[in-house]
């Protein structure tokens, strides 16, 4: 969603402003902006559209400035105008935000009543026009920053410059943000995600919510100062310095950030395996050994909620825990049982979904204890969990995630498998290579799968199905076509059909069937009462298979053999290349579709 990058220090501003913000586009945005101090000015361009708009703007003006910040928009109060875009500003501040303000109809009311004016319809220049409403009253930044903020109800994060010094000021609540700083060079920076800041910025700080950051540059240093609301010095927050490398962050020979995340999958696998089996992570996972809880609670959104379908399967097939699975945006709302005993395990691949985060908030305000699967170290859900799984993807560029849901699943199955005891157990290791090596194989004849593609893009919708494993995928399977093709797809248990669904099939609707091993005969029956009614069957199922061969008007075969417990990543990846290759001949956004974001920071 929105991004945030501020630069304080002797060069110009808006090189690593705009270079920050272009490794933050895939989040997804709508209009950028940026605030410039030039000759004691604040001076703030923004433009509607991708963020080379706004780049064409500065190559015109070529402006030169010591200290700036820059912000790409994902509109949710007003349009998507470049009076909505940020920076909002005025002859004191400027402000870029991320989050949502849900006081601010009623603060604006009251403003618009004092006689304060509006330029944007956002709710985000809510808090500039309070910060200078207060800054009118007590002259002081801080404590303006401070009143402001604590007006405000809802998760957001802000980052202020004003026009009397080269300060940036930033504060969050429940919602990212790092700062950063070089003492070599006496540069500092503001992000809501480090990735901005590799190569930029070695020392990174992490504030809680309500610490007021405040970056000084002096003619021989760069320091933080971190203050509570009350502007008493803080020191909650965290430091570290910044790991990230960069090296993940380009294409190479793919056409696409997807496609890339797809191929890199095998050596992932490899690599997490011999992390959570032989090496640093096998500490972690023995921790788990015997371990029983009286319950899990697994919550999630979107992809990760899938990959919480397949661990649930692991922790109570294999281990006879018993695991709920939940949305998290229900979870937060449905007043859960919650007790003494219980886990809530939170997966994520960002680490900063809002309603993820707020169901882990959730859990610890009851006493339970949380522990998450996360992708990106140092993020909110990572800092605030009591146990981390890092699935060690490396950086997911692609909005749709692939890469992630495969590791995501397998460290829940290594979890499982650690809880068992059976780690050591040889035959793990193999079938985690077998699992590495098919989908290598899936990877080097990824083109009879784009032969399946061409014959279906055209048509009207798809319902994808499969019974017990491979019903999350089915899910999963429909989610990522939907979201990078644009069409509708629905995912299904395949006995399901027969009680509704079965009433949309016709010879335009395609049914892409999961036929794995188990339950065979009854999926092919589901398989034969859409054929019997026009459906298009494309079947994803076990090799030389002459049987189900012969059912289907496009086939995806696939070795399942020695795969009992990971063939559902397995075939998930064919349909990750099914749904890219649909994709590609609709001629879609595919790294960064239309109104998604990477990471949903807003509720
Ligand atoms: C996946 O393709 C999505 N774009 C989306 O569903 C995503 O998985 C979801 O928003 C959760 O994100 P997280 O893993 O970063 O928490």
């Amino acid at each position: 969603m929105c991004g945030i990058v501020g630069y304080s220090g002797p060069n110009n501003s808006v090189n690593p402003i705009i270079e920050g913000l272009s490794r933050l586009e895939y989040r997804g945005y709508d209009s950028a902006g940026i605030c410039l101090k030039i000759n004691n000015e604040l001076h703030i361009l923004k433009k509607e559209g991708k963020l080379d708009n706004l780049k064409e703007l500065l190559q015109t003006e070529k402006p030169f400035s010591n200290t700036g910040i820059g912000h790409t928009r994902w509109a949710t109060h007003g349009a998507v105008t470049a009076d909505n875009a940020h920076p909002h500003g005025n002859d004191i501040f400027a402000v870029v935000h991320n989050g949502i303000i849900e006081n601010a109809g009623a603060l604006k009311k009251d403003l618009l009543a004092e006689g304060f004016q509006f330029k944007s319809q956002t709710d985000s220049e809510v808090f500039l026009v309070l910060l200078t409403k207060f800054f009118k009253q007590t002259g002081n930044t801080l404590q303006s920053i401070s009143k402001a903020f604590s007006s405000l109800t809802g998760n957001s994060a802000f980052v202020i410059m004003e026009k009397a010094s080269d300060k940036l000021y930033a504060l969050k609540r429940s919602a990212p943000l790092v700062v950063g700083e070089n003492k070599d060079s006496r540069e500092a920076f503001v992000s809501s995600d480090p990735f901005a800041l590799v190569g930029f910025a070695p020392r990174i700080y992490f504030p809680q919510d309500g610490v007021i950051c405040e970056s000084i540059i002096s003619t021989s240093d760069v320091t933080m100062k971190f203050y509570e609301l009350d502007l008493t010095p803080s020191n909650r927050y965290k430091f570290q310095s910044n790991s990230m490398s960069m090296d993940t962050t380009t294409k190479g020979p793919y056409e696409h950030y997807m496609l890339k995340e797809i191929h890199e999958q095998p050596a992932l696998i490899d690599k997490l395996a011999a992390f959570y089996i032989k090496n640093e992570g096998r500490k972690d996972l023995d921790e788990l050994k015997g371990f029983k809880t009286e319950g899990w609670h697994l919550t999630a959104c979107g992809t990760a909620w899938h990959a919480g379908l397949v661990i649930k399967n692991y922790f109570e097939q294999i281990n006879r825990q018993r695991a709920s699975v939940d949305i998290a945006s229900e979870f937060r709302y449905k007043n859960p049982i919650l007790n003494k005993g219980e886990i809530g395990l939170f997966i994520s691949q960002s680490g900063e979904t809002a309603d993820t985060l707020a169901c882990q908030e959730l859990c610890k305000e009851k006493g339970i204890p949380t522990y998450s699967i996360v992708n990106v170290e140092g993020s909110t859900l990572f800092r605030n969990a009591d146990k981390n799984f890092l699935i060690h993807a490396g950086v997911e560029i692609g909005v749709a995630s692939t890469k992630a849901f495969t590791l995501q699943a397998l460290t829940g199955f290594l979890m499982s498998r650690a809880m068992e005891g059976t780690l050591d157990d040889p035959k793990l290791f193999t079938e985690i290579q077998l699992l590495s090596n098919r989908i290598a194989e899936l990877c080097s004849h990824a083109d009879s799968i784009k032969s399946v593609a061409e014959k279906i893009y055209t048509k009207k919708g798809f319902i994808f199905t499969g019974r017990g494993r491979y019903f999350p995928i089915a899910f999963e399977g429909a989610l990522k076509l939907k979201e990078i093709a644009y069409v509708h797809a629905e995912g299904y248990a395949a006995g399901e059909l027969k009680h509704g669904p079965i009433a949309l099939i016709d010879e335009n609707i395609v049914n892409i069937a999961i036929v794995g091993p188990e339950l065979l005969e009854k999926t092919i029956s589901n398989v034969e009462e859409v054929k019997a009614r026009r459906g298009i069957i494309v079947v994803v199922g076990p090799e030389k298979n002459p049987e189900v061969e012969h059912l289907a008007d496009a086939y995806i075969p696939l070795n399942f053999e020695g795969l009992p417990n990971l063939s559902p990543l397995y075939v998930n990846v064919a349909l990750q290349f099914l749904s890219y290759h649909i994709a590609k001949l609709k001629g879609t956004d595919i790294d960064k579709p239309r109104n998604l974001a990477k990471s949903v920071t807003v509720e």
